[in-house]
């Protein structure tokens, strides 16, 4: 079976190929000629995934699934949400180093907040035989008063998942991907795909 990831990052393709064996043969828009950026302006998860795999599918015909992911904090009404690459550079707070930015004015927007409970939720859209299918992973945790270890990125630093003493970022990357919000949707996914056997 072939399927096309809309994704630009490689890291996340060689993720998945690994997981995915010899069951699926993935590439990526470029292996099909798409290079442009894939726009992605969709006021949720669920649409951004969805955007970008029908962005694939039109211009290829080919099976293809997308991500998207974001923090959701509880106090802040859901924020930053599908804003969470952006959220410095949106609020006016960027000065470059946008995942420090971005934890800096989360930090900032928390002081003195008793409730931070927060989750990261990844959405997953699948285009497989012209018909669309969406696959969600969330990890429930809190956002820490101040950051902590220096694996994985974005906003890994701050975010301790529930039941865990520490934060994604001083966690070892297995351990994170078994647990994570993407490792749940990727896992739902692959087994959706699994049960249909493929071609
Ligand atoms: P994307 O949809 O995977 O590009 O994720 C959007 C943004 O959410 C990223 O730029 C990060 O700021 C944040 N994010 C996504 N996944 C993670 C994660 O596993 N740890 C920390 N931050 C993440």
């Amino acid at each position: 079976m072939k399927i096309i990831f809309a994704t630009g990052n490689r890291n996340k393709l060689k993720e998945i190929q690994a997981i995915l064996g010899d069951r699926a043969e993935v590439s990526i828009p470029a292996d099909h000629g798409v290079t442009e950026e894939i726009p992605e302006d969709a006021p949720t998860l669920e649409g951004n995934a969805l955007q970008k795999a029908r962005y694939i599918h039109e211009r290829t015909g080919l099976d293809c699934f997308a991500d998207d992911t974001g923090l959701e904090v509880e106090a802040l009404g859901g924020e930053p949400g599908v804003f969470s690459a952006r959220y410095a550079a949106v609020n006016g707070a960027g000065e470059g180093h946008a995942s420090a930015d971005n934890m800096a004015l989360l930090l900032r927007r928390l002081e003195g907040q008793q409730n931070r409970r927060a989750r990261f939720r990844t959405v997953i859209a699948l285009i497989r035989n012209g018909e669309e299918h969406l696959f969600e992973g969330i990890v429930n945790g809190e956002i820490t008063l101040k950051k902590s270890g220096t694996e994985g990125f974005g906003y890994d630093p701050v975010f301790r998942p529930e039941g865990y003493a520490v934060t994604f970022a001083e966690m070892a990357p297995e351990l994170k991907n078994r647990i994570s919000h993407r490792g749940r949707a990727t896992a739902r996914l692959i087994e959706f795909l699994n049960a249909e056997g493929g071609e």
